[in-house]
């Protein structure tokens, strides 16, 4: 089973174990049918070659204390081997080697081509694990006839990563909030084509540097004086964007309205993170930073779905085909 346990660690231990528990329904399956062994699989961070810092061992030892199962066995980090992000056949072949069946429920890895994901699905009988498919079906219900009206929430900074997605939601949804450092790149670029309105902060916390204290004020969104950052999203902006998620029957959000580590530029990301919670409509957060928000505010509960793939959740936003899922024969 190919999993996605890709999981912070902080001084050597698992900082959050989301990914890991999301796994634990396909693994008790594949146990309940049977089994004699499930060996498990995933890579951990981006490691060139074989980095000791992200050997697989404590995201072995929390998988332990979640399922005391003895027929479980997990591998060391995939990307140890260089095959695994060459899509190397041989490599799979070894990962398939003496086993019956490849399940996969790497859901946050299905935007890659690599071995673990891909070149093995084509060796062995393959199926979807329950956390993959479960993706699946709550994602299509944000591009396959959305109840409307439909909010996109899209921060965070890179909007080069992003554009794709922004585009497609453009279409998609019948507003776009745009918050974040995204939102200032948006501004100086061509507008996105699209049936979307799209709406971009009309005020912002502006901090004279790029510090936690750093002075502060609210001003216009533009006229955010020399030399100064907006840093967040104003009072006024907050106000707005959560009027327009609370009359919504269909939410999406993906990326922070701001520095939302720094408490005095966290408001804008806690008004969204609210009022997405508040929502009565299908609401559907993903992305790490943003569901890092909702766990500190204790509102990820109230989230219809919390997605477990960042990456992956975007390109399947976007109408790109995932190399993890279309590997998998239909069943
Ligand atoms: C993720 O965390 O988005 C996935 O585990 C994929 O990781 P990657 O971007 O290093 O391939």
């Amino acid at each position: 089973m190919r999993a996605d346990l890709n999981v912070p660690l902080e001084d050597g231990r698992v900082a959050d174990d989301t990914r890991i528990r999301a796994a634990l329904p396909t693994l008790r399956l594949l146990l309940d049918r049977g089994a004699s062994e499930v060996v498990v699989c995933s890579h951990l961070g981006r490691p060139k070659g074989e980095d000791p810092a992200l050997a697989i061992a404590p995201v072995e030892q929390r998988l332990r204390e979640l399922l005391p199962d003895p027929r479980v066995r997990v591998l060391e980090n995939t990307r140890f081997d260089p095959g695994e992000t060459r899509n190397d056949p041989a490599f799979a072949a070894r990962l398939a080697a003496g086993r019956n069946l490849y399940v996969n429920d790497a859901f946050g890895s299905a935007h890659r081509a690599h071995a673990s994901t891909e070149a093995v699905a084509h060796l062995l009988p393959t199926y979807a694990g329950l956390l993959l498919e479960r993706e699946l079906v709550e994602l299509s219900r944000l591009v396959e006839s959305p109840e409307r009206p439909y909010v996109a929430v899209v921060g965070g900074a890179k909007v080069e990563d992003k554009i794709g997605v922004l585009r497609r939601l453009a279409g998609l949804a019948d507003a776009l909030l745009v918050g974040g450092k995204m939102a200032a790149e948006l501004a100086a670029q061509a507008p996105l084509d699209g049936g979307a309105e799209v709406l971009l902060p009309t005020d912002v916390v502006a901090a004279a540097a790029f510090e936690p204290d750093a002075e502060s004020r609210v001003v216009a969104a533009d006229a955010v004086p020399d030399g100064w950052l907006g840093l967040d999203i104003g009072p006024e902006t907050r106000r707005v964007f959560a009027e327009r998620i609370a009359g919504a029957r269909t939410v999406v959000w993906n990326g922070p309205m701001g520095v939302f580590e720094w408490p005095r530029f966290a408001e804008g990301t806690r008004a969204v993170a609210e009022a997405v919670a508040a929502s009565d409509g299908f609401t559907v957060v993903g992305g790490g930073d943003s569901v890092r928000a909702l766990e500190e505010l204790g509102l990820a509960e109230r989230i219809d779905w919390v997605s477990t793939g960042g990456g992956a959740s975007l390109e399947l936003l976007e109408g790109r085909e995932l190399p993890g899922v279309a590997a998998i024969p239909p069943a």
